[in-house]
């Protein structure tokens, strides 16, 4: 396929996979409104229908619960083929039935982004009536997830974080116990090949997680202290801290000074925090478990969103860029979801080792603010080569370039239009 024939196929797929003002992330294996889905699929629709872009973020903040989350899954109507569904959550947190946790909020700076390309000005308005409502959602992560202000937020789930099958994981989940579950039937297994997803003993923790927190009916006080798993993720904290520069730009534009002199104070207490999440050893931030006090030891993709996250000193950049060329020298693509030297990589078994389009578009984003334009180039073109070798599928393998998982995948779509495409790569530059 020719570009500009991956360029109209990108936009059906966005429009095939929009059910009136949201996108689900692909047909059958994820029949509803994902939140950190959403957003990256706003830049897809940006490219050709701003309006449209802004009408997925609105519906998603529509789901926001009485205390300020904004959910990871809305269930705006019931779809047998996906599980769990809203009965095993057993939420009533908002006004849409939901999930329980949320995913990692790159809202903010999507909205700042549609703010900055809009000429007209008219954004701003939009961007005015979401600006509460991300105040709300970023003081709940502070509240909820980062209650022993450590300047580091933590997932109450590995769903929360995004990266479902990490590594990291795996030590605190093991830590779970097995209780309250009865008997299920997985329905992702029917989708996509068993071999690529998660294991049963992952699934029964994850349902324990989930029944833990409906015992304290999902109160965010109570999950925060009695939650099994509570970890801090490099991951959702740099997405966060960047979140909060944005957040912070728009406060400035909206003239909200209080509100901007309060995110300085979270960007401060971020700042500091993140050292918490550095693995000296390594030489990379990793996650932390604050149930046992332990780091990982292994790098993920996330932790090249340092950058991203504005933490550009000497050593984070000196050592970014040698796990990068190290990684490089290992895997035909970058960047793998986990390290290809750490002994839990699997290419293609999903947040082991695949590759997400969206996460080296934050990954290149970093680079290239920091100054790093080959690092942050290399990124696009992978991206683009994965693209147009594998289709747009849910992620990719770094060592044959498959396209795996889900297939018409709506952010991988979305990341096309608004990144890796060369038509608009030539436009931008
Ligand atoms: C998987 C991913 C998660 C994503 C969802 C829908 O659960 O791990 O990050 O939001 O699929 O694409």
């Amino acid at each position: 396929m020719s570009n500009s024939d991956l360029d109209q196929k990108a936009k059906s797929i966005l429009i095939e996979n929009d059910q009136g003002g949201y996108t689900v992330p692909t047909k059958g294996l994820y029949p509803y409104q994902w939140n950190w889905d959403s957003v990256f699929v706003a830049l897809g629709f940006a490219t050709f229908d701003q309006d449209r872009a802004w009408r997925e973020i609105e519906m998603l903040f529509q789901g926001q619960w009485r205390d300020g989350m904004v959910p990871h899954i809305l269930f705006r109507k019931d779809d047998p083929s996906y599980f769990p569904g809203p009965s095993v959550w057993g939420t009533d947190g908002g006004p849409i039935p939901s999930s329980g946790h949320s995913q990692p909020p790159v809202a903010a700076t999507v909205i700042r982004e549609l703010v900055d390309a809009d000429v007209t000005g008219q954004s701003l308005d939009r961007a005015a009536a979401l600006f509460p409502k991300l105040m709300q959602w970023h003081r709940w992560f502070l509240a909820y997830r980062d209650p022993q202000d450590l300047g580091v937020i933590a997932v109450i789930h590995p769903w929360e974080s995004g990266r479902d099958n990490l590594p990291d994981w795996d030590d605190a989940l093991r830590a779970v116990e097995i209780a309250d579950i009865g008997p299920y039937e997985r329905k992702d297994t029917s989708h996509v090949d068993p071999a690529m997803r998660p294991q049963k003993a992952d699934y029964d923790r994850y349902l324990s997680i989930m029944a833990a927190c409906r015992a304290v009916q999902w109160d965010p006080a109570e999950v925060a202290r009695t939650c099994p798993f509570f970890v801090a993720d490099p991951g959702i904290t740099f997405i966060f801290l960047r979140a909060n520069r944005d957040l912070l730009s728009l406060a400035e534009r909206l003239g909200r000074v209080a509100e901007a002199s309060e995110i300085r104070g979270w960007i401060a207490k971020m700042e500091s925090g993140a050292k918490t999440l550095w693995n000296e050893d390594l030489k990379a931030h990793v996650a932390f478990d604050e149930r046992s006090g332990k780091l990982t030891d292994g790098i993920s993709s996330a932790a090249f969103l340092a950058l991203y996250a504005g933490i550009r000193d000497e050593t984070t950049m000196a050592s970014l860029q040698a796990h990068f060329d190290r990684i490089a020298s290992k895997v035909r693509f970058l960047m793998p979801s986990y390290d290809p030297d750490h002994a839990s990589y699997e290419p293609l078994r999903y947040w082991r080792g695949p590759i997400w389009a969206m996460i080296n578009y934050m990954i290149a984003r970093g680079f290239a603010e920091a100054g790093d334009t080959m690092r942050a180039e290399r990124l696009r073109v992978d991206t683009a080569s994965l693209i147009e070798t594998g289709g747009f599928a849910e992620y990719f393998s770094p060592e044959t370039g498959a396209g795996a998982g889900g297939g018409t995948f709506s952010w991988t779509s979305a990341i096309w239009l608004s990144w890796a495409s060369p038509t608009h790569a030539e436009q931008a530059a």
